[in-house]
Formats: C-alpha cells, sequence, structure tokens
C-alpha cells in the first residue's frame, strides 16, 4: 500500500506557470527515481482563474488522486482559501506572504513564508520565474538533486530564448536553496531508483503511443479539449513512421475521411471529446452499416454542451453506447489506467479489424492529463491484426462482400488491391452491397451485423479482466475506467484498516458484455457498489438493466475524479 509517500499540491491563478512548475517537477521527481501520480485541473481559459496540480510521489505504488495533502504550495490568497482545507493535520503550508494572508485556520507551526515573487526578483530582476522558485523548494522536499531539474529548463524553455533559461535555472537555485535552510524538518527521504526502465507518460500520450504501436496508419482529427494532444502527438509522430495525419474542418468531416481511409484499407483512428462524438453520431452509424473498421478515442469531459472543457467526467458512456438511430453495432471500451491506454488502444484496433465494427475507447480528462511512469512497454508483445480479405482468385461476379456468415464477419476487398468491386453505402443492402429494402433482406442484414457482436463477446469472456475475489466476501465493487487506482487503493485500505475484505470488478470492454464472467463475480455478493464520475449513474442503470441487479450507487459530479478516500468512505457507510 502507498503509504510512502508525499503529496504537494500547488495552486495559484492560470498564467502563472503552475502546469509547467508541476510538470517540471514530476519529470525531475520521477527521472530521480520515485513513483509518481501527477494530476492537473484548470479552467477554460488562458489566463486568470484557479489552476492546480498536485505531485504524489514516493518510493511506494501511486495510483490515484489523494484528498488530503502533506504540502500545499499557495501562490495567491485564491489558492489558500480553496484548499486550505485539504492540508492534513499534520499538513503544511507555504505560501507567498506578498500575496497570501494565512488566518487563523492555520497554527504558526505548520505555515511557513516562501517568498516566490523576492526569490525570483532577487536574481532575475522580475517575477516571471517564480514557479521555478517554487519548483527547486518542492524537489528538495522529495529529497531529488536539484542537477534533474536544471536539466529540464533547456527542454522547456529552450525554445523561448537563452535569457529565459538562465533566469529559470537561477530562480530555481534560489528555491532550492530556500528550502535547504528553511524547511529541512519537512524533507522526506524515500527509496530511488533513478535507473528504472520507465517512461514517463500522461493518459494522453499513453494513447498516441498506443495507437503507434498498432500500427495506426492514418488519423483524421479535429482539435478539441482535452483529446488535443493525442492528435498534436500523431501528427508529429506519425509521419516518422509512413502514415498520415490531418486534420479536417470539424468531426463530421473527419470521422467521413476515416471511413473512407478505412475503406481502402487503412487502420484508422480519430481522437475527440463528448461535443466532437455528439457530432459524429450519423457518420459512426455509417461506419457500422459498411462496416468499416475504425478507432475512435473519446476523451471525456463534463457536459452536456460545451460544458467543462478542462475538467472531467465519465458521463458519455450511454451516448457511446445507445446514441445512434437505427439499430448500429459498435464495441465500447475502457482503459483503467494510464498503462492500460498504451495496451487497450492496440486491442480495440485489434477488435474493431476483426469485427470490422467501430470502437470507441473513453478515456477522460484526468486520465488524460494525469502523468505516471509505466514500465516501458515491450513493443514485441503487441499483436497486430488485418481484416479478413477475399481468398486470391474470387471471381469477381457474384462476390458477396456482404456475405451471411456465422459469425457476421464476410471479407472485406481492399480497392486498387483485390479486383472485387462492391457498393459501401449506408442505405440497407444485400449480400452484394447492392441497396435492398425487403423486409427479409433487412431482418438478416440487421442479424448479421449483432453476430459480430455475439461473436465478439463470446470472444472476450475467454480474455483476462480486473477482477479481486477474495473468498468468502459479501461486498463487492464494480467501476470502469479511470476510477481503477482510487478504487484498489481503497481496497487495500479496508484490508489494513479494517480487516475488511472488498471484492472488485473492473471490465475494460463495456459493451459487449462480459455476460457469463460478470454474472460468476456478481452472483455472491449481498452489496454491489458502483462508483461513477456522472450525475445519473450510467455504468449503474447498464448494469441494472443487463443483470436485474440494485447496486448501491455512488456519484461524484465536480469536474474532479474520485479520491481513494471518498470510495473508502463510501465503502465504509454501506458496511
Ligand atoms: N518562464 C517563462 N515562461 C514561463 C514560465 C517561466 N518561468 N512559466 C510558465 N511559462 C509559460 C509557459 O511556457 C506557457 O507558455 P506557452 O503559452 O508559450 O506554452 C505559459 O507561461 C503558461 O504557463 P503554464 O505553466 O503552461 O500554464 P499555467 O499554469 O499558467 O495555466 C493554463 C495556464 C494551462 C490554464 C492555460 O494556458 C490553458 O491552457 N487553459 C485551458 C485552455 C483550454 O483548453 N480551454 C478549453 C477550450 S474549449
Amino acid at each position: 500500500m502507498a503509504s510512502d509517500d508525499l503529496v504537494i499540491r500547488i495552486a495559484g491563478e492560470g498564467g502563472e506557470g503552475i502546469i509547467s512548475c508541476g510538470e517540471i517537477l514530476s519529470k525531475a521527481v520521477a527521472r530521480g527515481g520515485l513513483n509518481i501520480h501527477a494530476f492537473r485541473t484548470f479552467p477554460a481559459e488562458i489566463k486568470g482563474g484557479l489552476a492546480m496540480f498536485q505531485l504524489r510521489a514516493g518510493s511506494g505504488l501511486t495510483l490515484s488522486l489523494k484528498q488530503r495533502v502533506d504540502i500545499l504550495l499557495a501562490f495567491n490568497q485564491e489558492a489558500y482559501e480553496a484548499y486550505v482545507d485539504n492540508l492534513k493535520e499534520d499538513g503544511i503550508l507555504l505560501y507567498d506572504p506578498k500575496l497570501c494572508h494565512p488566518d487563523d485556520r492555520m497554527q504558526g507551526s505548520r505555515q511557513r513564508e516562501l517568498p516566490l515573487e523576492a526569490l525570483s526578483s532577487e536574481v532575475t530582476e522580475g517575477t516571471r520565474a517564480k514557479n521555478m522558485a517554487a519548483l527547486g523548494a518542492a524537489l528538495e522536499l522529495y529529497n531529488v538533486p536539484v542537477e534533474y531539474g536544471q536539466k529540464l529548463m533547456e527542454e522547456y524553455f529552450g525554445h523561448k530564448s537563452e535569457e529565459v533559461v538562465n533566469n529559470n535555472i537561477k530562480a530555481l537555485e534560489a528555491g532550492y536553496q530556500h528550502s535547504q535552510v528553511h524547511y529541512t524538518e519537512f524533507k522526506r527521504r524515500f527509496d530511488r531508483h533513478p535507473d528504472r526502465d520507465q517512461i514517463l507518460v500522461t493518459g494522453n500520450e499513453a494513447v498516441a503511443l498506443g495507437a503507434l504501436a498498432a500500427g495506426v496508419e492514418y488519423v483524421a482529427g479535429y482539435p478539441i479539449t482535452p483529446a488535443t494532444p493525442i492528435f498534436e502527438f500523431l501528427c508529429k509522430e506519425l509521419p516518422k513512421f509512413g502514415g498520415v495525419a490531418l486534420q479536417y474542418e470539424d468531426e463530421i468531416a473527419s470521422l467521413a475521411a476515416g471511413i473512407g481511409a478505412s475503406f481502402v484499407g487503412k487502420r484508422v483512428m480519430t481522437a475527440t471529446s463528448g461535443p466532437g462524438l455528439s457530432l459524429m453520431s450519423e457518420t459512426l452509424n455509417l461506419a457500422s452499416m459498411a462496416e468499416c473498421p475504425l478507432v475512435i478515442v473519446n476523451v471525456m469531459r463534463g457536459g452536456p454542451s460545451t460544458g467543462l472543457p478542462t475538467k472531467t467526467e465519465q458521463s458519455d458512456l450511454k451516448f457511446a453506447i445507445y446514441g445512434t438511430s437505427g439499430e448500429a453495432p459498435r464495441c465500447i471500451m475502457a482503459p483503467v489506467s494510464i498503462y492500460d491506454c498504451f495496451w487497450q488502444v492496440p486491442r480495440a484496433f485489434r477488435i474493431a479489424e476483426r469485427y470490422q465494427i467501430p470502437v470507441i475507447v473513453l478515456t477522460d480528462q484526468s486520465m488524460a492529463y494525469t502523468s505516471m511512469n509505466i514500465d516501458t512497454p515491450d513493443l514485441d508483445n503487441i499483436a497486430r491484426f488485418r481484416r479478413l480479405r477475399p481468398e486470391p482468385g474470387t471471381p469477381r461476379d457474384g462476390f458477396k462482400r456482404y456475405a451471411l456468415t456465422d459469425d457476421g464477419v464476410s471479407p472485406m476487398p481492399i480497392p486498387g488491391e483485390d479486383d472485387l468491386r462492391y457498393m459501401g453505402t449506408g442505405l440497407e443492402h444485400d449480400e452484394s452491397g447492392a441497396p435492398n429494402y425487403s423486409p427479409e433482406n433487412h431482418e438478416a442484414m440487421s442479424a448479421k451485423r449483432f453476430r459480430k457482436l455475439k461473436a465478439l463477446g463470446e470472444r472476450i469472456t475467454q480474455q483476462p479482466m480486473e477482477e479481486y475475489e477474495p473468498e468468502g466476501t459479501e461486498i463487492g465493487v464494480v467501476g470502469w475506467g479511470s476510477t481503477y487506482g482510487a478504487i484498489q487503493e481503497a481496497i487495500e485500505m479496508l484490508k489494513e484498516r479494517e480487516g475488511i475484505n472488498v471484492a472488485h470488478l473492473h471490465p475494460r470492454v463495456l459493451s459487449p458484455l462480459n455476460e457469463w464472467r460478470i454474472r460468476r463475480f456478481l452472483g455472491p455478493l449481498k452489496k454491489i457498489i458502483v462508483p461513477e464520475e456522472n450525475y445519473t449513474g450510467q455504468y449503474s442503470h447498464f448494469l441494472k438493466a443487463k443483470f436485474g441487479i440494485r447496486p448501491i450507487e455512488v456519484h461524484k459530479c465536480q469536474g474532479i475524479p474520485f479520491t481513494s478516500e471518498e470510495i473508502y468512505d463510501a465503502i465504509k457507510e454501506e458496511l
């Protein structure tokens, strides 16, 4: 269990460089050999409003956001007011006395001045580098040598100017020294392992890397927060692997282009967020109808409408499963962690290609922007799959692109490579692809398309699922997506503190369901808790409808993810 960690929350005004400070700190601390979980939340505006970065780092496992923090580093009064109550009993406030004035909620011994603006002005003649003074102070508290921070200055600010780099190095050193002199008693010493074979990635980066590992060939995108970094990453990297990434005029056009690329045999992906997914819905139906495989990564954010563009929510599940006119088979997946993003994206490509269906991968803003260090994935272990093609020499006459097969999958020719012609259309069609509206045909073709989901459902029953079933337990938690780490840590806490065993199930393929396995898990349980980051309990409704159960719903709809403490409290209340 992760008790061996230090949680520092850094907060101030958007534009002051809170995020840069947190990012560089995370990188330096991870390179210094600690495990990290680094979360950020910020307003939708470019400047102004409250920005927060929380680093949890140590030698133990760090799987989730913590509610209570060891150190609050407040750049201004707003940051203090927002987060002072999150300090642990023995937590410490570090604050800039020029902009923050603690009140009697703090006792003298638990607060220390950290004159960020003064430290920056002393060494740089300005306050711009004050966030690097904060970085220096935090680095020293993690007992990570200052060189780890210095090395990153060029990487972060080199494109601005040499002067900016030098100023930031000076401020970093000033903050580091200040911390050495004034906060020695708060410094924590951890077992550090700087030589591990690891990479530091955000969820968005893990998705993009997973797509490259899967052999993606065509990415058609339109920028939208919080999915944009996936597209930006692939625009930069995909051409190096011979692929193409193109921006279109909107989400509808990007998915339409993706269907075109899939039609001619390419492995295709697009990344979007809620409002983009809803725009895509009709085109998505076309992919189901024309049986064109492709992967859509939907990074969920607070909705509806423009909603909370920079905040997290698990609220697109129902739309992903049911948001269709007519009945359009698709597969819905949700990685359970940042590491898992890397592995589930290639799996999504395999499913899309094997069953010739669209696959929607649901991540969310918190997963997308949280960074963790993960073991460098073994690329040789990533299986790729190409769709079924017609046998060479298949005669042109009478070729049936949409032949009615047992598992619903029929060979898909590649124009220009297979000498076979067919019409791929959104209209209902017969086995050859020609439009056909007869009652018998529509029924037979609907059944064909849905047989693919049945075959997929049977296949995933054989595949591993995140499942923890201690002997004799009668209480269990079922979750999905990014809540995995918080649930897992809450369950560990219950075992350690109360001696109580709680089961945990976290399916990665949400639709079609792994029915047999889920039934087996639910069978012995008297209480089932379903925590979700939405207002209505979307997954819970889905489980109720499928299994006739009455789970205890725990909802959080605040734009920030569950902490393990919240899940712990929710389970304990039910006990
Ligand atoms: N020296 C020089 N430059 C520095 C610096 C330093 N010490 N510290 C930070 N900066 C620069 C950063 O490099 C960054 O510059 P860039 O804009 O050229 O990249 C800028 O100052 C902002 O700093 P950063 O740390 O990245 O962010 P912040 O903590 O100040 O918060 C955000 C600003 C992140 C809230 C804001 O920029 C943002 O992106 N808002 C969200 C926008 C959005 O997605 N809206 C939704 C639309 S639907």
